[in-house]
Formats: C-alpha cells, structure tokens, sequence
C-alpha cells in the first residue's frame, strides 16, 4: 500500500518560499498529494484554475527551480489509520518524527520517506466476524491490543461495504497485509490493519447526540467553575507566559479521556521537547500506566515548513477521528491556534491574496470554524459512542483579545478560560479568570452532576460564584474608602473569597497530590467552603468578630486541605468538615 507516484502531472512555474506555481497541469485534483522536483517533496494542490496550480509544500523548497517535475499521486493527502499510532510522535504530515531523526543528518532531511504506521511491526489480531456478514463502513472486524489501556477496534474503512468473502483467522499481521476481503459492488476489496483518510475531509458519523458528560479534568477552576463537556470546544486565550501550556499539559495527562491527540503547533522547540520528555515519565493515577500509552503527539515547532504547521491540526483532526469511530472518548489540545492561524496567513501572503483583517486572509473564520467543528458526542456509522473534545490555546500578540483569531475562535467555541495577566504576575495559577471566563455546558451537564456526584454541587457553585461578584463590587468600595469603613459582614465576603482562591482556584501544578483532585475531592473541598461561609455569616450576625473567626485552627486545615488530602483517601475531610461545625458550634454558644 505505498503512496505510489502516478505520474509527471505538471512542471514547477515559480517558486514562492513554501508556495509552488506549477504550470501545464493536466490530470491532477483539488487539495491531491504531490511530490516536487526530484527529491519528491510532498505538497498538495491547494488551487487549481485549468493548467495553473498551487502548490502548498510540506518541506523545504531550498533548489526547487522553473522546470522541476511535479508527480501526481492521484489522492488526496490522507493520513494512515491503524494499530501504531499511541505512542507515536509525528509532524504536521504524520512523519514519525522518532525514526525520521534515526535516518536524517538534520533535524528532517528533505525527500525523506518512512511511513506513518511502522510496515515491520506484527500485531495480534482477533477476527469478530465471519465469512458471509455483511459489513458496511466504520463495522469493526476484530481487534488488535495496542498498548495495555487501549485496544483498537480494526474497522471497515468509511464507503466500503459488502459481503464479507474472507477474513484471517486470529494471529500476527502486519499493518500493511491483507486481513479481510469484501465483496463489492465494484468488485473485490482487500481490507487491512490499516486504512487511509484525507485529513480535510471530517470522518462520517450517524448523529450528534446531546453534550451532557462533562470531561473531568482534574482542574478545580475548570471542572467546578468552567467545565467542558465531552465532545465540547474550548479556548484559552492568553498572553505569553501566562499558563497556556502548562494548562493545556494538564488537561492532556489528568483528564479522563481514553486518547489524548497533542499538538504541539508551531511554539518553540524546547516546549515540545517538554512534552517528550515529560508525558513517557508520567503515570496515569487511574491505570498505574504511562501517560504515552494513550497519546498520540503532533509536534510542529516554529522550525518546521509553515505548511506542515497548517495541516497539523487536521490531521490531528483525523486521528481523534479515527479513535472517535472505535466508541473512544479523545480530547484534543492544540497549543497554540494562533500559530497555525499565522501559518494560513503567511501562505495566503506568498499566494498574494487579498488580506483581510490584520494580514489574515478571508477565510479565516471558515477555517476555525471547521476545525472546531470535527469536535462532537457523537453515533459513529456503526452505532457506537464516541466523542472528540477540542482543548485550543490562543495567543494573541500583546495579550490584546479583541485580535481576529481569539474573537472569531470565540464564536465558535462554548467554553471560553481567559487567562489573566495579572493572576498570573500575582502567581495564582492557574491563571484562569473567574471573570472573564465562561461555559455554556454547565446546564446540560448539571444532571449528570446531580445523578452521579451531588445535588448539593449546582447550589454550592453558584453561591461560590456569587460571591466572586460581589467581591468585584465590594473591592471598588474599598478602594475609594478602605477596608475599615464596611460593615464586618462584607468584609466576610472578602475574606471568603481571598479563602476560595488560595484554597481552592490555585492549584499548583508542581505538587504530587495537588497537581489533580478527583470531583469528589473538588465537590467536598467547595463545600467546606461554602459551609465555613453559611455559618461564618450566622456567627457574624450573632456578633462573633472576623478576627475570632480567622483564629479558628481548623481555617489553616481548609487552607491547606488541597495539599494535605490524597485523592484516594478523603477521610482527612470528613475530618475537617466535624472540626468546622463544632469550632462554629461553640463559637455561636458564646454568644447566644
Ligand atoms: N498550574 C500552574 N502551577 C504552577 N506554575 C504554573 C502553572 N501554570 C503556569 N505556571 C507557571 O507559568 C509559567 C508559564 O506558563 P506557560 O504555560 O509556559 O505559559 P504560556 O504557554 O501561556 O506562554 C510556567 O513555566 C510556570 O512556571
Ligand atoms: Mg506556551
């Protein structure tokens, strides 16, 4: 199944950096796989107006003259789906970055060719269905065990159906040998490990179905204040060095999706070196397992050809996809969409398109739209469930979010965390504004709440959440007039707020036991809280002084409580809430 050469479909006209005129085109088709010149750089048509194309190239194009021949492929440039993908760490065109440096002087020598999924590995395959079923698209049949956590449904290739003529019997296979043999209305079609998928066309489904899970994230700000449901969009927004990395890596290794798809897109070198080395290391509290068998890593640092950077996130897009259609739960981070926003803009350049606002080109909206787009909790073709989550981290110059790319990221997402500047300089991370931020999934998945975690959660949230207002009303006061002049028992909302941030909003990545909470931890640790506010206000009104209150031992227990209790252990808490109500009890019998 090698990408086969066609045939000569053109010659090179000129030569615009990453961005080929090719002239006398005959025979070849929108958005088809190309290779340039004599060293076979991939590109990919990308216009084609008669004999005149453009040619958007995925690698140097250093040499490439007038004259040069353009081969066709007679495909569309597509990405390969099948047993080998965990683990692994790509470009923007799906090249295994790992084996790649292996063969490469360089960081990737022009021309080179391994392919995407390793043609040596065998795998273990265990036949489901029969000779005579009938199959039609997205049907698996049989499976193969990737890594521990994740076995991979081996499925019938979108438009294909029929009659099942033939299909191997249990044992070793390699990616690229013939497992299964439809019967066709065009005749017979082998089936393998493997299949291909052009990466800008979204995977087929039956139906999207409501989001009502959340994704947990292990994040208190997001999944108490901000949550994403599953198969939902997110974007977060934020200056340089304000935590979007670092928020995006923690999504991606305690969130309790089965498949992470990171992409790194087109941020320095050295942060995606970060995610190499770090994820392998990282062990999965829910399975004792590697992080990395679960993740598949796009890497596109700003070094690499700004056309592999454009297609990194679809094809990202096609491998969450992919997993989606095997009923898997797959979020995707991309860090950042900006960067690949200045890729499009920068094509557009040397095409000399007309530039809309700020240099980026027309269609700018479309494009994010439709990335945001292949996100979704969705009936896969074959009847199962399966979602994909899109996590994108935007940067924009200067921190200024009123540029184009996060206002128009922001029409198309439903969960907006705004990181702050000025949390972040005050170190409280992460840095995600309880202000500015907001989600639109919280009434569709407040049942899910309700049914699985606690009723109490919706009450609690949003009298936490009302607080957080009023504090922002209160601070105005006290800034024209000073703390002194209110009354104690708004003075109370102050301190229970400064209590709910460091408490509970900072969260420090850094740290073994705080660096995730379960929802259960999160859930209790809100509602101690919210109870040290409910009765701190009684107590107040009886007459017990705020500074009474701030002695009580137990407010040093709740501020520490996020380092001190392990998720796996929450009897601490039990603990705490007993010493609270009884350090309230007898604060109120003084002074009945
Ligand atoms: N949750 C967190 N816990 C501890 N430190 C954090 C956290 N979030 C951000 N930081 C600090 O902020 C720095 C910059 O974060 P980073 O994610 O690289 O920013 P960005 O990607 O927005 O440029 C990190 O190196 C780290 O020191
Ligand atoms: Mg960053």
């Amino acid at each position: 199944m090698g990408q086969s050469v066609k045939q000569v479909i053109g010659q090179v006209g000129r030569v615009y950096g990453p961005v080929i005129e090719a002239l006398g085109v005959r025979d070849g088709m929108m958005l088809e796989l190309v290779m340039v010149g004599d060293e076979y750089l991939v590109g990919e048509i990308i216009k084609l107006e008669g004999e005149r194309a453009v040619i958007q190239v995925y690698e140097d194009t250093t040499g490439i003259a007038p004259l040069d021949p353009i081969y066709g492929s007679g495909m569309p440039l597509s990405v390969e789906l099948g047993p080998g993908l965990i683990g692994n760490i790509y470009d923007g065109i799906q090249r295994p970055l790992v084996e790649i440096r292996k063969l490469s002087e360089h960081y990737i020598d022009r021309g080179i060719r391994v392919a995407s999924l390793n043609r040596d590995t065998h795998w273990t395959f265990k036949p489901l269905l029969h000779e005579g079923d009938q199959v039609s698209g997205g049907v698996s049949i049989g499976t193969v065990r990737e890594t521990e956590r994740i076995e991979q449904k081996i499925l019938v290739p979108p438009g294909t159906s029929g009659l099942l003529q033939s299909i191997a019997s249990p044992g070793e296979y390699r990616v690229d040998e013939p497992i299964a043999q439809v019967e066709t209305e065009e005749g017979i079609t082998p089936l393998y490990l493997m299949h291909r998928w052009p990466i800008r066309h979204p995977r087929p489904i039956t139906r999207r179905l409501p989001l009502e899970i959340p994704l947990i994230t292990g994040q208190r700000v997001i999944d108490t204040l901000f949550p994403v449901a599953r198969g939902g969009t997110v974007a977060i927004p934020g200056g340089f060095g304000t935590g979007k990395t670092m928020t995006q890596q923690a999504v991606a290794k305690w969130c309790d999706a089965d498949i992470i798809v990171y992409i790194g897109c087109g941020e320095r070198g050295n942060e995606m070196t970060d995610v190499l080395t770090a994820f392998p290391e990282l062990v999965d509290p829910r399975t004792g397992k590697s992080l990395m068998e679960r993740t598949v890593l796009i890497a596109n640092t700003s070094n690499m050809p700004v056309s592999a950077r454009e297609a990194s996130i679809y094809t990202g897009a096609t491998i969450a996809e992919y997993f989606r259609d095997q009923g898997f739960h797959v979020a995707i981070m991309a860090d950042s969409t900006s960067r690949w926003a200045e890729a499009l803009r920068e094509l557009s350049g040397r095409m000399e398109e007309m530039p809309a606002e700020e240099g980026f080109p027309a269609y700018l909206p479309t494009r994010i739209a439709e990335f945001y787009e292949r996100a979704g909790y969705v009936e896969t073709e074959a009847g199962s469930i399966g979602s994909v989550s899109i996590i994108g981290a935007v940067s924009p110059p200067g921190g200024d979010f009123s540029e184009p790319v996060t206002q128009h990221t922001k029409r198309f997402v439903r969960c907006f965390w705004a990181l702050d500047r000025g949390l972040a300089n005050a170190r409280h991370y992460p840095s995600i504004s309880w202000l500015d931020s907001y989600s639109e999934y919280l009434l569709e998945i407040s049942g899910w709440w309700e049914q699985n975690i606690s009723i109490e959660w919706i009450k609690d949230r949003r009298e936490i959440m009302d607080l957080l207002l009023r504090e922002v009303k209160l601070q105005q006061v006290v800034k024209l007039v000073g703390p002194d002049a209110l009354p104690d028992s708004q003075r109370f909302i102050l301190d229970v707020c400064k209590l709910f941030k460091e408490a509970f909003l900072q969260q420090n990545a850094f740290d073994d036991i705080d660096r995730y909470s379960t929802i259960e931890k999160q859930v209790r640790m809100l509602h101690i809280i919210i109870t040290y506010w409910r009765r701190g206000s009684t107590a107040i009104k009886r007459g017990v002084t705020l500074v009474k209150l701030k002695k009580l031992k137990v407010y040093q227990d709740i501020l520490k409580m996020k380092f001190s209790v392990p998720n796996d252990d929450l009897s601490a808490l039990s603990k705490i809430e007993g010493r609270l109500e009884r350090s309230m009890d007898q604060l109120e019998n003084i002074y009945v």
